[in-house]
């Protein structure tokens, strides 16, 4: 189910689909540390232009079946490299994360890479963890989507 999983660079027609995706309330509350406002189409937009021109991050499309499932991204982080995804939750479940975060790790040559996730995001462990991802820290932080500070694992590959 996953073969058809393919990487290639971000079209700026993308963007909508990438605003409707981070849209989805329960795929906001998982990620947890997101914008304060995701209906904010305008503040959104800026954020991507801003990230699309920045020559520290790697960002790629994610497409299923020739169609947009979301996208991949690594960042510096205080100088640290570290990875963030984002499905299309009509699409969740079918190992599309996994199949594009191993393709990913093939272009981010970086190590140790690091990722962040609440601990409560299952899926997003998962996906990590299949990818050879090891829990080697926790934090706290303040999560827009929860209103409230909540706990974070900090992952990292070697
Ligand atoms: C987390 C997310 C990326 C997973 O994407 P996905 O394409 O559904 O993931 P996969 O299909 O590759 O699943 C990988 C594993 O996670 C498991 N999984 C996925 N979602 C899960 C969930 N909500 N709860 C428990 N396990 C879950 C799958 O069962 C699979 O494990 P398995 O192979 O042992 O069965 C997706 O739900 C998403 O985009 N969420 C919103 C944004 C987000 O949280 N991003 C990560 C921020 S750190």
């Amino acid at each position: 189910m996953t073969e058809s999983v393919v990487l290639r660079e971000v079209a700026e027609t993308d963007l909508p689909e990438f605003f409707t995706h981070q849209l989805d309330p329960e795929a906001g509350r998982m990620a947890a540390f997101v914008a304060k406002d995701p209906a904010d189409r305008d503040a959104f937009m800026a954020h991507w232009a801003k990230i699309m021109a920045d020559k520290t991050i790697t960002i790629r499309t994610i497409e299923h079946d020739g169609g947009v499932a979301g996208h991949i991204a690594s960042f510096l982080r205080d100088g640290t490299p570290e990875v963030t995804y984002w499905i299309d939750p009509k699409l969740w479940g079918r190992g599309i994360a996994t199949a594009a975060l191993e393709q990913f790790l093939l272009i981010v040559p970086s190590r140790p890479l690091f990722a962040r996730t609440a601990s409560d995001n299952r899926g997003s462990i998962r996906v990590l963890e299949k990818c050879g991802f090891r829990q080697t820290a926790t934090e706290t932080g303040y999560a827009n989507a929860r209103e409230a500070e909540i706990e974070e694992g900090v992952f990292e590959l070697v």
